[in-house]
């Protein structure tokens, strides 16, 4: 486990930017935390770290939105709509996971589809209105290097 207080949006941008780099296919994470905590404004900056001048909007309507980058796919995910875990499946998203990088916003009703996520939760910091905290955690071997190295 790791945290780490973003005071501003680029301090948020350059934590994305430093784990950019052990980001590969196949992995997934789950963003998790209220409205508006800065979970999107995560994913556009891990997906311009990744090389990918896409412009990343929020999902919610479209429920994923796949990013091409030069080593590969991103895939954006908002499960905020999902009533179910087997709506999920009918998407058959899950078949592009293992080809791309997957970030998911709302997953917890998804969660048990990905044991191997990483999960980073966003919580709000009492009266500081550009401050985020920002908590990752994974239960998975694969994210324990990435978790100790993880240096901003
Ligand atoms: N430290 C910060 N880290 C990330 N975003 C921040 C920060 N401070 C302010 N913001 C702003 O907060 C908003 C977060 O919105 P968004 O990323 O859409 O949230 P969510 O996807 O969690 O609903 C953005 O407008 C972003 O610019
Ligand atoms: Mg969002």
């Amino acid at each position: 486990m790791f945290s780490v207080t973003c005071k501003s949006r680029e301090e948020t941008a350059r934590v994305a930017t430093a784990l950019a780099p052990f980001l590969h296919a196949g992995d997934a994470m789950l963003l998790k935390g209220p409205l508006a905590s800065g979970k999107t404004a995560f994913v556009q900056e891990l997906v311009a770290a990744l090389g990918s001048k896409a412009e990343v909007t929020s999902p919610t309507f479209t429920l994923a939105q796949f990013y091409p980058l030069p080593t590969g796919t991103f895939l954006h995910i908002d499960a905020y709509r999902l009533s179910s875990v087997a709506e999920f499946r009918d998407l058959a998203l899950e078949d592009f996971v293992p080809e791309s990088i997957t970030a998911i916003e709302w997953g917890d009703i998804i969660e048990e589809d990905f044991p191997n996520a990483l999960t980073i939760n966003f919580e709000f910091v009492p009266d500081q209105d550009n401050w985020r905290k920002l908590t990752f955690s994974a239960a998975a071997e694969r994210w324990q290097p990435v978790l100790l190295n993880l240096h901003v």
